[in-house]
């Protein structure tokens, strides 16, 4: 039985032969299909002059059941892939500056109880779902209102539906961005000012999260200028955040800044009460 390739352990090149050692004819339980059971077992080996013999085992199964098995495995495997697909989508999410606090919001977990809500709700979605068009045309939104009313939460949501539909994006807080372009100034190994700007200018998506009274320096707002304007310039679209009135707004990053937004922009207010509060209002008064 045994030749010498054998015995030093080189692989068989044939799938090895089993012998059928008993057969009966079974019935599914689950399906009531018959089908043969075969007591299997292969040839005993002889290793170093010893006979080696693994355990017969019965095989065979009915044709549904084998059906659904590999059905299964199929499954989770897929299962599997998907999983890891989405685990790498998470961690772009998260190179692209997406806060973790706002990496579950989406498009559906958005409540919209309000008219102005559904508004805002309807105007994000259209933007992110015909973001193909929005990337051709260059388009502006300005989410502007009140603290905790979802302007965070919907900008991350359309962010991350461009980046699910292949698109590249970024998202930071004004702050963050000053402070990227600034970086170089003091640290040399940090990229340079104009590699940052480029960077901001080039990316499918800017979200530019938060621009508040905070900062407002003439410098600063010329930095922040030289990002609008240039992506104003290559017809870039953007989506600002903010707690300020139009009229502040226009104040801090200026006349020229603002009118870019302007051209191509679409402002929505956002202009109920603070979500959490209203939540808790909505919870504390069905007590
Ligand atoms: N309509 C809503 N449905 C579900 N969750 C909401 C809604 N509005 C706000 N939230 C949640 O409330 C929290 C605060 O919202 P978010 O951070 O988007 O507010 P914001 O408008 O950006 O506030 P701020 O101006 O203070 O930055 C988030 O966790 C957000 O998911
Ligand atoms: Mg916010
Ligand atoms: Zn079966």
């Amino acid at each position: 039985m045994t030749d010498a390739s054998e015995a030093i352990g080189f692989e068989q090149p044939k799938a090895p032969a089993y012998e059928v050692l008993e057969r009966v004819l079974g019935t599914c339980e689950k399906h009531g299909l018959d089908f043969e059971r075969r007591l299997e077992q292969l040839p005993a080996k002889i290793v170093l002059g010893r006979q080696f013999r693994a355990p017969a085992r019965w095989t065979g199964s009915c044709a549904r059941c084998g059906e659904e098995a590999r059905q299964a495995n199929f499954e989770a495997a897929r299962a599997e892939k998907a999983r890891q697909a989405e685990q790498a989508m998470q961690e772009r999410f998260g190179r692209a500056g997406v806060p973790m606090r706002l990496r579950g919001r989406s498009f559906d977990n958005y409540e919209a109880l309000e008219p102005g809500q559904r508004h805002a709700l309807t105007a994000c979605r259209e933007f992110a779902e015909r973001f193909d068009e929005h990337l051709v045309l260059g388009s502006t939104l300005v989410l502007a209102g009140k603290t905790g009313t979802g302007k965070g939460h919907l900008a991350a949501a359309v962010c991350m539906t461009a980046m699910r539909g292949g698109h590249t994006a970024f998202f930071a807080t004004s702050r963050e961005i000053l402070l990227m372009l600034r970086a170089s100034w003091s640290d040399k190994d940090a990229p340079s000012e104009l590699d940052v700007l480029r960077h901001l200018v080039s990316v499918d998506l800017l979200v530019i999260d938060d621009i508040g009274v905070q900062f407002g320096t003439d410098a600063e707002r010329d930095q922040l200028f030289s990002v609008i304007d240039g992506r104003y310039r290559e017809q870039k679209p953007m989506i600002l955040t903010t707690n300020l009135s139009a009229a502040k707004l226009q104040d801090l990053i200026g006349e020229r800044s603002f009118s870019r937004l302007r051209e191509d922009g679409q402002w929505i207010a956002f202009d109920w009460s603070d979500w959490r509060a209203q939540r808790r209002a909505r919870e504390g008064g069905a007590a």
